[in-house]
């Protein structure tokens, strides 16, 4: 599967996501039931996946969004994260950040220094995947749905150059095809 210059192949099915998405939502609603959570996807990439999670969740919760950038057109984290200036209203509220990826860490750090500003009772993460081997913060993770090693993805909500965020499917990009 090609978008633009590079090539990719198939990594994880959509039925391995859903499956794996019900299990996070069992979870999640097990650990918030009676604190009426409040989801905040971190746009735009989480979207696909803020929109399966949210309906397996069986509990009273809310729905917020905020936007955060730290990847430019290419495949490497710039390190430099910009975040929207709508901050929801997050005092006294359990705060369930939703993420696509976790690469570096800095993005989520940034948003979560930013919230605890406002005074939340909790802030914590639900994020789809996440590279362990490029952190380079000392997030806590306790939601991540698959653990992948340091390899540029696309699908489901995550994009190359903006493109490919519609694919069901995660494809993992494929170094021999690729230069
Ligand atoms: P971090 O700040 O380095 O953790 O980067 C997080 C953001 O970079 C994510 O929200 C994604 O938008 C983007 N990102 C990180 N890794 C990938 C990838 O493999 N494919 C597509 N986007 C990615």
């Amino acid at each position: 599967m090609q978008i633009h210059d590079k090539h990719f192949k198939p990594f994880i099915t959509a039925q391995q996501i859903q499956q794996r998405i019900a299990e996070l939502g069992e979870q999640l609603t097990r650990d918030y039931a009676n604190k009426n959570p409040m989801f905040i996807v971190v746009l735009n990439g989480a979207m696909i996946f803020a929109s399966d999670l949210l309906r397996t969740i069986t509990v009273p919760c809310t729905l917020q969004t905020m936007s955060a950038k730290s990847y430019g057109a290419g495949t490497q984290s710039s390190g430099n994260v910009t975040v929207g200036s709508n901050i929801p209203d997050v005092a006294g509220r359990h705060v369930i950040l939703v993420e696509d990826i976790v690469d570096t860490g800095l993005t989520l750090q940034r948003v979560s220094e930013l919230l605890q500003q406002h005074n939340p009772a909790s802030v914590t993460i639900a994020a789809l995947l996440s590279k362990p081997e490029m952190h380079k913060t000392k997030l806590h993770l306790p939601y991540i749905c698959f653990d992948i090693p340091p390899a540029f993805v696309v699908g489901y909500g995550l994009d190359y150059a903006e493109h490919g965020r519609n694919l069901p499917d995660i494809y993992v990009l494929d170094e021999e095809h690729t230069q």
